[in-house]
């Protein structure tokens, strides 16, 4: 059976006029035109220099587990992801330090490149030591934790950039009751409001 769904918003009694240069007219050249963006070009991260990048970052107090990562950038792609529809990082979380409970929209799949630890997803646990890998569905809260003496080198990779195209990406920390939709409002200009009957 369907869910249904409850409006919890009421009908505004002020809005804002739909602006005349948001809609366009095209014909067929045009649209091809631009309908098919370019081919990206393939990339190589080499693990010695990922590595260095991050040994740098663990001598740097401004990262802690939540931060301390690498952002793999493909230089060809939208929304600084790694390729069009994918966003890979490595993450180092020293002995005892934490990546702290939280949820977003996007799925996850990680690969524990070395060290010992466990990471909760909603009521589910996995316990996990180098060459592992598991997965985080979409919208599940996670935390992930290094229980070993030595780094944990965490490799993951999120669907992230489909959210963003979609801007459909949230984040929630686990001890919020905001889900923060993550992308720029539009700018609603007041010299054009008026009110509703
Ligand atoms: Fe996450």
């Amino acid at each position: 059976m369907t869910q249904k769904l409850k409006r919890n918003s009421t009908t505004p009694t002020e809005f804002v006029e739909i602006d005349p240069s948001a809609g366009g007219f095209q014909n067929h050249h045009e649209y091809m035109d631009g309908a098919f963006p370019p081919s990206v070009r393939p990339a190589l991260w080499r693990n010695r220099d990922v590595r260095a990048a991050l040994e740098e970052m663990k001598n740097d107090d401004q990262w802690d587990g939540n931060t301390r990562y690498i952002s793999l950038k493909g230089m060809d792609s939208d929304y600084n992801s790694t390729i069009p529809t994918m966003w890979v990082t490595v993450h180092l979380l020293k002995p005892g330090d934490c990546i702290e409970m939280h949820r977003h929209t996007p799925g996850s799949v990680y690969h524990v490149m070395e060290g010992t630890g466990y990471s909760t997803i909603n009521e589910y646990r996995v316990d996990w030591e180098g060459g592992d890998t598991f997965s985080c569905p979409s919208h599940s809260y996670h935390e992930h934790w290094n229980t070993g003496d030595t780094d944990a080198l965490m490799w993951t990779v999120q669907d992230l950039p489909i959210y963003s195209y979609f801007r459909m990406a949230t984040f929630q920390p686990g001890d919020s009751e905001i889900e923060a939709v993550l992308h720029k409002p539009i700018v609603k200009p007041e010299a054009n409001k008026f009110s509703g009957a």
